[in-house]
């Protein structure tokens, strides 16, 4: 068959299912601790949503957003990130009116038509998280250390935090049109991308990585300066909360994001060895956008971790995943035993044992070498000749030790040596 895979799609196969499972159950652990419950929303949304959520002239919206129309006509786009359908959702399901604050988190496909290389795809996931309802810097501080925590705990280490203040309406336009008027008199200085952000976004120039215009971004002039008293304290806050938790971070002056939604903090953690696509979560504030979606006005932050990415950094730094362990492998000998090995794993099994087996007629010394394959801890050898006195054969794999056990008491007897076992490793 020559059908292969869409361009920029993978398939994710069990051994990397095991990690992404692992990270989820770190992150569904970590999340509700600090108040954060899942929510699933659609993965097509109405286009308008996005235009209208992300921003008009934004990379995404403009060039990447996988986009058709229904069998009425209407237009709709896979969702290419989750913050707007989490949004909308709060709106639709009016969640203000009966909480406070709202801390949503969720896991899914997001869809981007990007140029596919190592570690950006065209389907990557997301496991985000969002909080609407404060304004307030510690729950910056707080969204961020939240952040750290999961990394901590999956093992990841050498992360760069980057932090930055993209302001507010109120001030932000001021540095835009600065800026705008310094860029706009070195614009044959600039890529053709940032000739034409110009007028239509100068501030997403800021994060450009060509060459020339990294050369003119040295020169520019720093957002901070023209902060206002409530962003500028706003930053001080989430940088001295940071501080008082010994999370370290850096600021860039020039970290914007590509998303229209942000205002105040902004920020961005990548794991170097990655290469140019190393960042591995990133996010931000975002107190206007509720209210530009048509809600009220509500202040709302959050970030997303790109899982594809996760498993590289964790591969990268050798982070051993713990696995799923196979308790008793069950060899079968002859037709015979067949009936009997079915009731025996099933009864395992109905007891929360890992029970295997081998379906197919393979003879004993292939059935055990199977086992070892697998790190069974215990293995069972069932034939004519133990059915016809009652017995299995049961051998423990770690000490090597083997006795014959009456085929009813079998059951018990593993799941007492599988305590022991459980009790010794602790
Ligand atoms: P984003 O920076 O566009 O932000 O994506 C978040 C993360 O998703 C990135 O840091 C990266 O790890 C991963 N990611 C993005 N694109 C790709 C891709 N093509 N291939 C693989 N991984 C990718 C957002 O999407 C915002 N909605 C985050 C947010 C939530 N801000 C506030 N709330």
């Amino acid at each position: 068959m020559d059908i292969k895979a869409v361009r920029g799609t993978r398939d994710i196969l069990p051994e990397e299912n095991v990690k992404w499972h692992y990270i989820e159950r770190v992150v569904k652990n970590i999340f509700p601790k600090y108040g954060y419950m899942e929510i699933k929303t659609p993965i097509f949304e109405k286009t308008e949503l996005y235009i209208r959520g992300i921003g008009e002239t934004t990379d995404i919206v403009e060039k990447e957003m996988y986009t058709f129309l229904d069998k009425k006509g209407r237009s709709l786009t896979l969702r290419p990130e989750g913050t707007a359908g989490v949004m909308r959702a709060y709106l639709e399901h009016k969640m203000y009116v009966t909480s406070q604050i709202s801390k949503l988190f969720y896991i899914g496909p997001m869809f981007r038509y990007e140029r596919p290389q190592a570690g950006r795809y065209r389907q990557h996931t997301q496991i985000g998280a969002e909080a609407i309802g404060s304004a307030n810097p510690f729950l910056d501080a707080e969204i961020i250390s939240m952040l750290i925590t999961v990394f901590e705990r999956l093992g990841l280490q050498n992360l760069n935090v980057q932090l930055n203040s993209v302001g507010c309406r109120d001030c932000r336009p001021t540095y835009k049109a600065k800026l705008q008027e310094f860029l706009t008199k070195r614009q044959d200085e600039l890529c053709e991308d940032c000739k034409s952000r110009l007028t239509r976004n100068p501030l997403r120039i800021l994060d450009c990585k060509v060459p020339s215009c990294k050369a003119i971004l040295s020169e520019v002039l720093d957002i901070s300066d023209f902060l206002c008293t409530d962003c500028s304290t706003h930053f001080d806050l989430v940088k001295k909360y940071l501080d008082q938790v010994d999370i370290k971070y850096v600021r860039n002056k020039f970290l914007v994001r590509g998303l229209d939604y942000y205002t105040r903090t902004v920020f961005e953690i990548s794991y170097e060895n990655l290469g140019s696509q190393n960042a591995v979560a990133a996010g931000g504030r975002y107190d206007n956008l509720i209210e530009e979606l048509g809600g009220p006005p509500m202040p709302g932050i959050g970030f997303a971790m790109g899982l594809d990415r996760l498993v590289l950094a964790l591969d990268d730094q050798k982070v051993l995943f713990p696995k799923e362990e196979t308790d008793v492998f069950i060899a079968m000998m002859g037709e015979e035993t067949v009936s009997q090995t079915f009731s025996l794993v099933h009864l395992l099994r109905k007891k929360d044992i890992h029970a295997e087996v081998l379906y197919g007629d393979k003879n004993l010394k292939s059935q055990i070498s199977y086992a070892n394959k697998i790190g069974s801890k215990f293995l069972i050898i069932i034939g004519d000749n133990e059915i016809s006195r009652g017995v299995v054969t049961l051998k423990n794999m770690v000490t090597t030790e083997q006795t014959e056990v009456n085929f009813y008491e079998v059951l018990g007897v593993i799941q007492d040596e599988l305590v022991k076992m459980k009790s010794k490793k602790i």
